[in-house]
């Protein structure tokens, strides 16, 4: 399962209806559903879910999503920023995520490619499901979590 990590609903779990379209993300950690132990041990486990028109997403991606929503890795694949910021591109006229440490920008629509900055890759990436009726993990994450250099 998905809960919220920050804000006024922390530790609460992370439904469709949560999420408003076109963002901005939400931030959650994963809660194992039989102990209900949030795995927030690892910074490095913090996840962002955001909202898109479904007909916006890229094939991969729309083949991770619930309802238009999808969740990557919180983590920069340049040296392990939080990602941060939900902003319009430098290169685009599109909001993307950018982590604001060295300005890499990513694409959610597809997933989550680097499109501005020094990242070396896309972040890693997780699907998707619904499970009564709240957000669930569906498998591991594809991609690799976290940066390439040494903080
Ligand atoms: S750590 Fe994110 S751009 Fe450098």
């Amino acid at each position: 399962m998905l809960v919220f990590s920050e804000g006024d609903h922390e530790g609460k779990l992370i439904k469709p209806a949560d999420l408003t379209a076109g963002g901005p993300p939400v931030h959650a950690w994963p809660q194992d559903p039989k102990t209900s132990v949030v795995r927030n041990a690892s910074r490095l486990n913090e996840i962002l879910i955001i909202r898109l028109d479904a007909a916006e997403l890229d094939e991969q991606t729309r083949a991770r999503a619930v309802d238009g929503i999808i969740a990557y890795s919180a983590i920069c694949s340049h040296a392990g920023c939080p990602v941060t910021a939900w902003v319009k591109s430098d290169v685009g006229d599109k909001e993307v995520f950018k982590c604001m440490c060295h300005n890499s920008e990513y694409d959610p629509r597809a997933s989550a490619q680097v499109v501005f900055g020094p990242a070396p890759r896309r972040l890693a990436a997780l699907p998707l499901a619904l499970a009564d009726g709240s957000l669930s993990v569906a498998g591991g994450f594809i991609g690799k979590v976290g940066g390439a250099q040494p903080g």
